[in-house]
């Protein structure tokens, strides 16, 4: 890559905002310095923080948040895709509340689980049979583990760039937390190139792990050509081809995998699954998820306290039977594809070096020129572009991710996608003279 030329303007243009962010914010700045003595950097999750400091939310309510300083925001982080249903869905809230006159930790299998489990399996083409967990990082991490018991083999496959969990992280060359298997790095959507890689190392292959589209590294979306090899090639050499679908199964009623066509050995889910209580699950064939019957003599064991916890399980069931229906799925899936082609159109006039990527109701703002945007071009981008985006979004009440993800929940309404559309539209019209040119010139 090559070094971004300096533009002085943008520098004293971020300047400008982070003051105006910074003159907005007094309560906000105030508690992230006094968490600072007990939280590191004030924080107990990493994306949770940005510069100067993120705002604190006090309320949500449909599709909006406040932060503690009083401003409102049209939410479209939506807690990283967790928050599809909104803010206060009404079907949810009630399952909860009735759910919890019954009592919270029971300690035994509850009315709830099997159901949940039952609306998984009728959805999502590769589950036959599912296990709950807290988190999509542990959902991954047995289904890793899974595929290494079953197939007798070690390494484990997974993209550069691609994000699979706080120590499956393999963005900006990986976290040194990362777990200790014997990884492979393959480069997402080289189909030759990870073909050789996987032929190489067939007998020592136990899975390959894949986002359809990546999420945290910016929504870019797996070819057609990529994902039937993987298919292919992993059957040949007897690896398991693991789908995380802790994000892009927000995408179709069926998951993601219903639209790509692929179906992998497992599936890992999260997020939103859960009604917005927390939640991971990992699934596959009766073959493979059949080694957890505790009836068998060759079982898996796997624990969770919390695996079956009665909020996840309830509202989580509410929230796929009773709300996430086709329609409404379709539905803000539609209302994400006419925000993101908005937004192309408005970056196409105003000829600002920008594009979007992703799919439905969820997609990513990137300042790469269309044609351009490849996972090592977004982990290698300017990052100040997306900066000076990021704070006047946020100034003007659009509560959105700092690297340029946007997620819509069921509640957003069209109102809510024209005024982000106007908003966007005027960032690009106030900033377009000192915003890199689409072309190179500047
Ligand atoms: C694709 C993907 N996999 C796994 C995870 C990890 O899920 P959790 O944060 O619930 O551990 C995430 C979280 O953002 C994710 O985006």
């Amino acid at each position: 890559m090559t070094t971004p030329a300096i533009n002085a303007d943008l520098d004293l243009a971020i300047v400008d905002a982070e003051a105006r962010y910074i003159a907005a914010n007094p309560r906000s700045r105030a508690r992230h310095e006094s968490a600072r003595a007990s939280l590191p950097g004030g924080s107990t999750r990493s994306v949770m923080w940005y510069p100067p400091f993120p705002v604190g939310l006090v309320w949500g309510e449909g599709s909006r948040v406040q932060d503690m300083d009083g401003h409102e925001y049209v939410d479209f982080v939506c807690e990283y895709t967790a928050g599809l249903y909104g803010h206060s869905d009404q079907v949810i809230a009630a399952r909860i509340i009735e759910v919890l006159k019954g009592g919270i930790a029971l300690g035994g299998p509850n009315l709830y689980e099997g159901e949940l489990a039952a609306e998984l399996v009728r959805r999502i083409p590769s589950l036959e049979r599912v296990r709950f967990t807290n988190s999509g990082t542990e959902a991954n991490i047995m289904a890793i583990s899974t595929a290494r018991a079953i197939t007798g083999r070690g390494t484990v496959v997974a993209a550069r760039e691609g994000y699979h969990g706080g120590v499956l992280t393999f963005a900006h060359g990986g976290s040194v937390l990362n777990l200790p298997f014997p990884w492979l790095m393959m480069d997402y959507n080289d189909v030759a190139g990870t073909e050789a890689l996987l032929r190489a190392h067939a007998d020592d292959i136990a899975c390959v792990i894949l986002e359809q589209m990546l999420g945290g590294g910016g929504c870019i979306r797996a070819s057609d050509a990529f994902l039937a090899m993987l298919r292919r090639v992993t059957r040949e050499i007897g690896a398991f081809l693991i789908f995380d679908e802790v994000m892009t199964s927000r995408l179709d009623f069926g998951a993601m995998q219903s639209v790509t066509g692929i179906t992998p050995d497992m599936t890992t889910l999260g997020k939103y699954i859960g009604g917005g209580a927390s939640f991971g699950a990992f699934g596959g064939s009766a073959d493979i998820m059949d080694r957890f019957d505790p009836e068998r003599a060759d079982v898996f064991s796997h624990g969770g306290t919390f695996n079956n916890n009665v909020i996840s399980m309830a509202a989580g069931h509410a929230g796929l039977t009773q709300v996430l229906t086709k329609e409404a799925s379709a539905r803000f899936n539609a209302l994400g594809d006419r925000l993101r082609m908005a937004f192309q159109d408005s970056i196409d006039t105003h000829g600002v070096a920008a594009s979007t990527t992703g799919v439905g109701s969820l997609f990513n703002v990137h300042f790469i020129p269309a044609g351009k945007v490849t996972p090592d071009a977004v982990a290698h981008v300017d990052p100040q572009p997306g900066r000076l985006w990021h704070l006047e979004m946020m100034l003007a009440g659009q509560y959105v991710t700092p690297r340029g993800m946007v997620a819509l929940s069921l509640a957003h309404s069209d109102a809510d996608i024209d005024g982000f559309i106007a908003a966007f539209d005027r960032f690009l019209e106030d900033y377009r003279s000192i915003l890199p040119r689409a072309g190179g010139a500047t």
